[in-house]
């Protein structure tokens, strides 16, 4: 069982961001044992403590380090990432820079039409900065357009071809966390 910690972008009590996690979490529960890490409790990112933080740093920053691959969830804010992921991205980035070489899945959803596509631009571009050095599966690119109209109100994805095209894509990031083994 391959154990994936999950960064979801949101930190509203309502996010469907957060739902989708969930809802894959659930769904994926036979293959991916599927962790959500608290990162909306990070504090802001300060260079003044990279070398000795609060606990919660270390603790959540352990989880990734040990952890088999990160899936990321996000919505788009500003046509980029929103700052609470940003702010664990950058944590994670310093000392002993845990997301180097892990690999990556990205999935986001918003209610306009282009279902994050900019932000995940940006995400990937990030993904690959020298601090962060993550390994994206390339391609995939799971946009979620309307997602309010896709998720009922028991938090679950209900619009069939979404659920089948992630089915497809976490099958392809299995055999991306396999394929990347090693490096
Ligand atoms: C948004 N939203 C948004 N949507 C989008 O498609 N492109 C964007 O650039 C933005 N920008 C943006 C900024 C801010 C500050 C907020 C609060 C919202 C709308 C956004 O997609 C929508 O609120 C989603 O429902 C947010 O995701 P969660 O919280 O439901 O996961």
């Amino acid at each position: 069982m391959k154990k994936i910690v999950a960064l979801v972008g949101s930190n509203r009590k309502e996010s469907y961001n957060k739902k989708l996690a969930l809802y894959m979490q659930n769904r994926y529960q036979d293959k991916l044992d599927i962790e959500i890490l608290p990162i909306d409790e990070l504090p802001m990112y300060n260079q003044d403590d990279e070398l000795d933080p609060p606990a919660i740093v270390n603790e959540i920053k352990g989880k990734v380090k040990e952890s088999d691959g990160v899936l990321i969830v996000t919505p788009e804010y500003n046509h980029s990432i929103p700052a609470v992921l940003k702010n664990a991205i950058d944590w994670f980035s310093r000392v002993d820079r845990v997301m180097v070489n892990k690999p990556v899945m990205i999935a986001g959803g918003s209610g306009g039409v282009l279902g994050t596509v900019r932000a995940q631009m940006h995400l990937r571009q990030i993904m690959n900065s020298p601090g962060v050095s993550a390994l994206t599966l390339p391609g995939n690119e799971v946009f979620i357009g309307a997602i309010q109209s896709k998720i009922d109100e028991t938090g679950k994805l209900v619009d069939e071809a979404t659920i089948q095209f992630i089915d497809s894509v976490v099958d392809n990031y299995i055999h991306w966390i396999e394929q990347t083994k090693g490096y």
